[in-house]
């Protein structure tokens, strides 16, 4: 019998223990919230990705009545970045939720279908994407890109 084991590192940081940088951006996610159409869940997520020329995009989860055509804050903030900057490296996306008048204390995570949309990005760009998910309790730093989040991730040969 073969095993295979799967381990990765996801360091959780106070916001202050974040880089300045780091910090910028989970504060765009933060704004971002405010953003939301979501009157259906009550939960405002955000979205704020860094591109390689510093670029901040934002998104948010935008709802509709006929539910299944909502879409998350992080799709609206990728396909976003790759409609108005084409072919620029996503660097970092940081995500926060706002719900019942506060942020959530525990790090929101991207849904399946973000993580293999993100997936995506990394195999077009051959560079894996930083992830910041932010609780008022603490976020989550993840440095190894969506395998951290998605071990044995689909990808076409
Ligand atoms: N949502 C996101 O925008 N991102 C996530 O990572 C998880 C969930 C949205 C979908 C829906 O509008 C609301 O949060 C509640 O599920």
């Amino acid at each position: 019998m073969n095993k295979i084991t799967i381990s990765h590192d996801i360091l959780l940081l106070q916001y202050n223990e974040l880089s300045s940088q780091d910090k910028a951006l989970v504060d765009a996610a933060k704004d971002a919230t405010q953003l939301s159409y979501s009157p259906y869940s009550n939960f405002a997520v955000g979205a704020a990705i860094l591109l390689e020329d510093g670029t901040v995009v934002k998104g948010c989860n935008q709802e509709n009545g006929a539910y299944g055509n909502s879409i998350c804050a992080e799709r609206t903030a990728i396909f976003t970045a790759q409609c108005q900057h084409k072919g620029k490296k996503m660097l970092t996306i940081a995500i926060a939720a706002y719900t019942d008048g506060d942020f959530t204390h525990n790090p929101i995570t991207p849904c399946g279908a973000c993580r293999q949309t993100i997936v995506e990005v990394e195999a077009c760009q051959q560079e894996k994407v930083r992830l910041l998910l932010y609780g008022i309790d603490g976020t989550y730093v993840i440095e190894d890109g969506i395998d951290v989040l998605m071990p044995l991730k689909f990808e076409l040969d």
